[in-house]
């Protein structure tokens, strides 16, 4: 079977060129530091529209499928365009992501709204600006969404999420579909909630499930096990209710691979997994086929996005180790430290230097946990030298912070030799400006 876009460490246009440098997108990594300083997130559109592409055709033999990226990998103006243009919905978690969709002219109605305490605010927004699906997480957010809706005399068309029940082996913190989760409602709730959306709840249209079982997910039996768990529930409520629920939304988590020893499915294998099993309990139901919505984040963008960084100070420690620290780390990058995250990282401007050494890249961040790659063999690093480590594109720029009153990166996006700008780097009074000494301070 093919390779798919999320199954290379690399963005697929990188390569060694004349110079003996990396380049991605057609762009010398050294002449996109020469423009636009380090650290620098860049992300490759080719290697962004390859992944799109795969997903597109992976679930061609099953039209009713919907793809919507989870924006919460990486949210920018330019990439929900992007995806926007490639047809893609969006999964939104907060005002500021569906803000952001809002204003890139993503059409509303291929949005969703997840998360398991939407604000009064961030609901609000969401119903204004005619988000199409609300994925309701409990029994506060249907009684709080019932009233706004109500309030602006609209009705909204909503996804009950549920907690599956499936354990999926990978970081503990990015579990989510097992019993003992904050998301979602439990499997014995569903009925008492679909009751309170039939009776009470006039400004709420149920169109049917929602789950997800976490994240950097290698395994594909339990996309099979969560169909089926969605499926016999909704045809579960559609006899006790006389409904016509025909949607699932089968979440994210399909993973990548960071370093040589994952090995993610391609969308692929996902691809007749999932509709393999909808095949199956579309004739042992005998329904029609429900429309299913599938949200992955990390595998659309996680593989087009590289962060270029400057080597500076490094220190051996007699008998020890050699730290080799760069101009970024946690602040850009927390994913090292919150999950023992790997990753692989070259020398741009030394790609076929022969002599290596181990060391340990630190970060500039003053916390010791703030090192980015525990051991990697490199050649030997001198100041000023650049650092290419690849696939970050999600859950990077999307949990960076000011640590350190550090400005975030700059972002461009390269394709055919050209390199644009897609997210300025903060100056100094970006960090200041919503500051405010109060006058009794300035006596
Ligand atoms: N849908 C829902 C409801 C989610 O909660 C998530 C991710 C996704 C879709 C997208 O999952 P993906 O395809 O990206 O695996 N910060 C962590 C990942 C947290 C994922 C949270 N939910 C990390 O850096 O690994």
């Amino acid at each position: 079977m093919t390779n798919s876009t999320n199954q290379y460490i690399k963005p697929i246009t990188t390569k060694i060129n004349a110079s003996g440098n990396i380049e991605i997108g057609g762009c010398d990594l050294v002449d996109l530091v020469e423009k636009f300083s380090t650290p620098l997130y860049v992300i490759d559109e080719a290697t962004l529209c390859g992944i799109c592409n795969d997903y597109k055709k992976a679930f061609e033999k099953y039209p009713k499928v919907r793809m919507m990226y989870a924006s919460k990998a990486l949210c920018t103006s330019a990439v929900a365009k992007l995806l926007s243009d490639e047809g893609f919905g969006f999964d939104t978690v907060s005002g500021g992501e569906i803000y952001t969709v809002y204003k890139a002219g993503v059409d509303m109605s291929k949005v969703l709204f997840n998360g398991n305490n939407k604000s009064f605010d961030e609901l609000s927004l969401a119903v204004e600006l005619g988000v199409g699906r609300f994925s309701t997480d409990n029994f506060f957010e249907l009684a709080l969404l019932n009233e706004i809706a109500q309030s602006k005399g609209k009705v909204v068309d909503i996804l009950l999420r549920i907690t599956p029940g499936i354990e999926c082996h990978t970081h503990e913190y990015i579990q989510t579909g097992h019993l003992d989760s904050k998301f979602g409602f439990d499997l014995t709730q569903i009925d008492e909630a679909v009751e309170l959306i039939l009776g009470e709840y006039k400004n709420l249209k149920l169109y049917g499930l929602h789950a997800h079982i976490g994240s950097q997910i290698f395994e594909t039996s339990i996309y099979a096990d969560e169909i089926e768990i969605l499926v016999k529930e909704i045809v579960r409520l559609n006899e006790k209710y006389s409904l016509n629920l025909d949607e699932i939304n089968i979440g994210g988590g399909l993973g990548v691979k960071y370093v040589d020893s994952d090995v993610p499915p391609s969308t692929f294998e996902i691809g007749d997994i999932i509709i393999n099993k909808l095949n199956e309990v579309i004739e042992k139901y005998n329904i029609e086929p429900p429309t299913v919505f599938l949200e992955p984040g990390r595998s659309i963008i996680s593989t087009a996005g590289v962060t270029l960084y400057t080597v500076g100070s490094s220190k051996q420690v007699p008998h020890g180790r050699k730290y080799v620290a760069v101009d970024g780390g946690m602040a850009d990058n927390p994913r090292p430290a919150m999950y023992q995250a790997e990753y692989l990282a070259e020398v741009v401007n030394k790609k076929e230097s022969e002599k290596t050494e181990k060391v340990t890249i630190a970060g500039r961040f003053c916390e010791s946990g703030d090192i980015l790659i525990k051991e990697i063999e490199l050649p030997e690093l001198d100041e000023g030298d650049i650092l290419c480590v690849y696939n970050t594109g999600a859950y990077n720029y999307s949990m960076a912070s000011n640590y350190n009153r550090v400005q975030k990166p700059a972002m461009v996006m390269v394709n055919n030799s050209s390199a644009d700008l897609i997210v300025e780097r903060e100056t100094l009074d970006d960090l200041i400006s919503h500051d405010i000494i109060p006058d009794r301070l300035r006596l």
